[in-house]
């Protein structure tokens, strides 16, 4: 820290050596990230607690000044827990709000803090530390939801329900099975989200500006007080990079796009035409015009948070794009796409999670819609090719006219008469109407990773084992 006798007034107290005057309350106002980086506090005073340690431990401060320093930090950090804190703007961001108030209430001890440091480094801790809890967060959360859709599987493994492809009915599932899709789903966000923290697990105080220090410091010592399996092995790259805030990002994105797809389908069968599920109280609202009206609001803003995730990701992505190394101040507008983000999701899994536990699956309906729309005729064809040796074109074909001839007479599959199926293929036998049921059709399905209820619950037990 400058020792102020060579500062004028308005010039910043932190390097405002060169500098005649102060800034333009323009630049001071595109310059400061206190705004949004004070949520990065408790990182910043975590960083420079491991810092001031390792300093004194290598001889490069007293051990007095370190516990000067340490005091005042623990000062400032239940300051700013109890809101007693003031933030300056004039300060720019929350490293040197923290700092010059360490000065005001230790004195010069506080200047040799940033010995060996730059806020390049500094940031990048704060921030890696951060995104790392977020993602601890967002592996909890997403465990919670896993969770939830296992309870409802198990509950509903025999549940039949339509199966679709282009939202058209394609062949009877089990609810069971569809809850087991969307676990798929999250235990790969989950996957990603375990990675990412593996990904970023190192440390990268003590890179400085870019260069390294010539100060004896060892990175080793702060990288293990604060969590971290090793430090970053290029001061250069460990100053340029924000891949730590875009992995969060492109996770949070895909994990947003399956919540979307997953709201949508509460959306689609919370209406009356569906009917396959009804919203608790707790997760919808009511409409203030039309008293029949029950809106499922919650699925709704899940649906568009995706959007202000991916936002994110697309906005980080651009600012990143054809910066030079090393540090460059538009990566001050990391924070906000990340925070933002991370805010979004939380909720959205927090929604979603609240949602799944306490919809009611209308079973009844699902099974009437199973059953509608020929959704067995694969299982005749299947019949055909099984019992009565047809090639399975052949046997599509055969079906085909067998649904023209339902159709036609408006029944289903299975009210047709034994003697009208045999003039289209005489070797159908009366055997066929076993598999023309839905819960036939579903039970068949036993291959790994199939419908059929045996199947869904092995799947059920293996999650379990592991969630
Ligand atoms: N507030 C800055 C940020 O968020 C801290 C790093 C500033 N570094 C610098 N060389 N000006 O990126």
């Amino acid at each position: 820290m400058a020792d102020g006798s060579s500062e004028t007034k308005s010039s910043n107290q932190m390097w405002g050596g060169r500098f005649a005057s102060g800034p333009d309350a323009i630049m001071e106002e595109i310059n400061a990230s206190i705004g949004f980086d004070k949520k990065l506090y408790a990182q910043d005073i975590r960083g420079s607690i491991a810092h001031a340690t390792m300093l004194a431990h290598q001889g490069i401060i007293s051990a007095e000044d370190k516990d000067k320093i340490v005091h005042g930090l623990d000062t400032i950090l239940s300051e700013i827990d109890s809101g007693a804190f003031e933030f300056s703007r004039r300060l720019e961001d929350i490293h040197m709000n923290i700092e010059a108030r360490l000065a005001a209430l230790i004195g010069p001890a506080a200047g040799r803090l940033h010995t060996a440091r730059s806020r390049n480094d500094q940031v990048a801790l704060d921030f890696r530390l951060w995104v790392k809890e977020e993602l601890q967060k967002t592996e909890k959360a997403l465990t919670g939801l896993i969770a939830a859709f296992l309870d409802r599987a198990e509950e509903h493994a025999e549940t039949v329900m339509p199966g679709f492809t282009h939202l058209q009915t394609a062949q009877p599932v089990t609810f069971g099975h569809h809850c087991m899709a969307y676990v798929e789903m999250f235990g790969r966000d989950r996957a990603r989200v375990r990675h990412a923290i593996e990904h970023m697990d190192e440390s990268p105080i003590g890179a400085a500006a870019l260069a390294g220090t010539g100060f004896p410091i060892d990175r080793h010592m702060t990288a293990k007080a604060l969590g971290f399996r090793e430090p970053t092995r290029n001061s250069i790259d460990t100053v340029s990079d924000r891949d730590f805030a875009l992995e969060f990002l492109s996770i949070a994105a895909i994990a947003a796009t399956h919540l979307s797809r997953l709201a949508e389908e509460i959306v689609i069968w919370s209406t009356p035409q569906f009917g396959f599920i009804r919203l608790s109280d707790a997760f919808s609202t009511g409409s203030s015009i039309m008293p029949q009206k029950k809106n499922p609001d919650a699925a709704e803003l899940v649906r568009a948070k995706t959007g202000r995730v991916n936002g994110s990701l697309v906005a980080l992505l651009t600012v990143m794009k054809g910066l030079p190394l090393a540090y460059s101040k538009d990566m001050q507008e990391d924070k906000e796409q990340v925070f933002d983000a991370a805010e979004s999701l939380e909720l959205a899994i927090a929604a979603m999670t609240g949602m799944i536990r306490d919809v009611t699956i209308r079973a009844d309906r699902m099974k009437a819609a199973a059953g509608s729309g020929y959704s067995t005729a694969t299982d005749l064809a299947d019949w055909l090719v099984r019992e009565a040796g047809l090639p399975f074109r052949d046997a599509h074909n055969v079906t085909g006219r067998v649904v023209a001839l339902a159709e036609q007479k408006g029944c289903d599959l299975a009210d047709l008469p034994l003697a009208e199926l045999q003039a289209i293929n005489s070797a159908i036998t009366d055997k066929v109407y076993g598999v023309l049921t839905v819960e036939a059709s579903v039970a068949s399905r036993t291959s790994f990773g199939g419908t059929a209820p045996s199947e869904v619950r092995k799947q059920i037990a293996w999650w379990r084992a592991r969630n």
